[in-house]
C-alpha cells in the first residue's frame, strides 16, 4: 500500500490537469510515468539536509516553465545553470530548447544519480551535473542564464548572487535570471543590478516566476 499510494496520487494529479483541459501538462506527466521518471517530492528531513543551507526537493519543469522559456527567444548562444537541480525536473524542460550548455548544481549526490537515470530514460544527453554546494560553484563565466526554484535559504542565495556578480566583473555580458517562487526578490533587485522584466505564474506549484535582466 505504501508503494501504491504515491502512484495513485500522481495519477490523480495528472487526471486533474486533463479535467481542467490542460492537455500539454497532462501529456508531460504521462511522459514522466511511461518513462518511469522519478521527480517525486522529498522533504528536507527525508533527504537528511540541514535547514540552514537547504530547502526540500520538488520539481518545476513542464508547461509552465516552458511558457517562460518561450518568451525568451532562447538561441544556441545561450547557456543555463540550475542552482539546486535535484532530480532534474527543470533541466528536462531546458533540454527542449537550443541552449548550447545546460548544467545543474546539486548538493546531494543521490539526487544527481536519480537525475542522470531520468535523462538516460528520456534520451537526454546534453545536460551536465555537478555535485556541489551552490555557494561553492564559481565556474559561471560560460553562462548567461541562471535558474532558481526556491532551492536554499537567504544566506546561500547571498553567496550565489555574489558569485554571479564576480563572474560578471571578470566577463561583462548581458545576463538573465529566472526565479520560481522569488522569496528573496528584494535581495535580487536591491543588492545586484538585476531588474525584473517579466512575471509568470506556475499554476501547478502556485508560485510566481520572475524573470530579471541585467546589462553589464
Ligand atoms: C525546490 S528543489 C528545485 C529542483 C529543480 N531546480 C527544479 O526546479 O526542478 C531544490 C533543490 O536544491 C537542492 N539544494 C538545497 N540546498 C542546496 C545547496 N546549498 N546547494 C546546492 N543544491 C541545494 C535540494 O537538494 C533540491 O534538490
Amino acid at each position: 500500500m505504501e508503494k501504491i499510494m504515491p502512484i495513485l496520487n500522481d495519477v490523480k494529479n495528472a487526471l486533474a490537469f486533463l479535467c481542467r483541459g490542460e492537455l500539454k501538462e497532462f501529456m508531460f506527466r504521462l511522459r514522466v510515468y511511461t518513462s518511469k521518471i522519478d521527480l517525486r517530492y522529498a522533504s528536507v528531513d527525508e533527504l537528511g539536509l540541514s535547514a540552514d543551507r537547504s530547502h526540500h526537493y520538488a520539481h518545476s519543469g513542464g508547461v509552465y516553465l516552458e511558457k517562460v522559456l518561450n518568451s525568451l527567444n532562447i538561441t544556441a548562444g545561450d547557456a543555463i545553470v540550475d542552482f539546486g537541480s535535484g532530480k532534474g525536473g527543470a533541466l528536462i524542460t531546458f533540454a527542449k530548447y537550443p541552449f548550447n550548455k545546460i548544467s545543474g548544481v546539486e548538493l546531494l549526490p543521490e539526487l544527481v544519480t536519480i537525475a542522470e537515470q531520468n535523462f538516460k530514460k528520456l534520451n537526454i544527453s546534453n545536460v551536465t551535473m555537478t555535485v556541489s554546494d551552490a555557494a561553492d560553484f564559481t565556474d559561471l563565466d560560460a553562462y548567461n542564464y541562471f535558474y532558481f526554484y526556491s532551492p536554499f535559504p537567504r544566506s546561500v542565495m547571498v553567496d550565489v548572487i555574489h558569485n554571479i556578480e564576480s563572474s560578471l566583473q571578470k566577463k561583462p555580458r548581458p545576463l538573465r535570471l529566472i526565479y520560481c517562487n522569488p522569496e528573496f526578490h528584494d535581495l535580487i533587485e536591491k543588492d545586484s543590478g538585476f531588474h525584473k522584466t517579466a512575471e509568470f505564474y506556475h499554476h501547478q506549484l502556485h508560485h510566481l516566476i520572475y524573470v530579471y535582466s541585467r546589462t553589464p
